[in-house]
C-alpha cells in the first residue's frame, strides 16, 4: 500500500496585500481592458488602473473624461480597484504605490514585441516590479481603442465592445 503523505498546511509568513498597476491610455476603456482588470482581480488583492502618458498618442477624450469613464465601470469594487493617472515613469509610480507588478494584456503575437521591450526596460529601471502578462479573453482579441473610435467616428455601432456609458460618450463626441 502506498504510504500516505501528509503535508503541512501552507502558512504565509507575512500577509501582505498584493497590489498591481494596470497602465494604459484608455482612450477610451474597452471591454478588453475590463476583461484584463477582472482577470487581475483573481490574482491580486488590489488593482490600480493608471492612465499613463504615451507621448506618441494624442487622446480623443480628456484625462478627466477617461478617469470618469473608468470609474463608472467599477462602481461596486471601490475597495479593490482604484483609478489614477501618472505623468512620470510608470515603474516609479508602481514602486511608490507599493505595487509589485505591472499588468499588461496580450491580444495577439503582434502585441508581444512592443510589450517585451516595455517590460525589459521597466525591469532595467526597477527590478522590484515585475510585469505580468494576461491573455485577453478571446471575444476581445480583435479590439483596440483606436478601432472602436474609428467605428464610432463613422457612425458605426460600438455597443457590446465598450460599456454603455462609453458608447454614449463616443456617440456624443462624433455627433455632427
Ligand atoms: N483589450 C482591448 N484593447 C487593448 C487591450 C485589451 N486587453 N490591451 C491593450 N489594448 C489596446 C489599447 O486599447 C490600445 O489601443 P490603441 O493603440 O488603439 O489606443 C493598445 O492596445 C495599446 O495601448 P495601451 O495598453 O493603452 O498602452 P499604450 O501603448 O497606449 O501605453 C504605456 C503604454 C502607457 C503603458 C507606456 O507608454 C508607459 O508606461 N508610459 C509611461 C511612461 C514610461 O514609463 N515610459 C517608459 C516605458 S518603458
Amino acid at each position: 500500500m502506498a504510504e500516505e503523505k501528509s503535508y503541512e498546511p501552507f502558512v504565509q509568513d507575512k500577509v501582505s496585500e498584493k497590489i498591481a498597476v494596470y497602465p494604459g491610455t484608455f482612450d477610451p476603456i474597452t471591454m478588453g481592458h475590463i476583461d484584463i482588470v477582472n482577470r487581475s482581480l483573481e490574482i491580486f488583492d488590489k488593482v490600480i488602473i493608471v492612465i499613463a502618458i504615451n507621448p506618441t498618442k494624442s487622446a480623443l477624450f480628456s484625462l478627466e473624461d477617461r478617469l470618469q469613464m473608468i470609474q463608472d465601470c467599477f462602481p461596486a469594487d471601490e475597495k479593490r480597484i482604484s483609478v489614477d493617472h501618472a505623468d512620470g515613469l510608470l515603474v516609479d509610480y508602481a514602486y511608490k504605490r507599493g505595487a509589485t507588478a505591472i499588468v499588461r494584456g496580450l491580444r495577439a503575437v503582434s502585441d508581444f514585441e512592443y510589450e517585451f521591450q516595455l517590460a525589459l526596460m521597466n525591469r532595467r529601471i526597477e527590478k522590484e516590479v515585475e510585469t505580468v502578462f494576461l491573455m485577453t479573453g478571446l471575444r476581445w482579441i480583435y479590439i483596440s481603442s483606436s478601432i472602436i473610435k474609428d467605428v464610432a467616428r463613422h457612425g458605426g455601432d460600438t455597443s457590446g465592445l465598450v460599456p454603455d456609458h462609453v458608447c454614449e460618450n463616443l456617440r456624443q463626441k462624433f455627433m455632427t
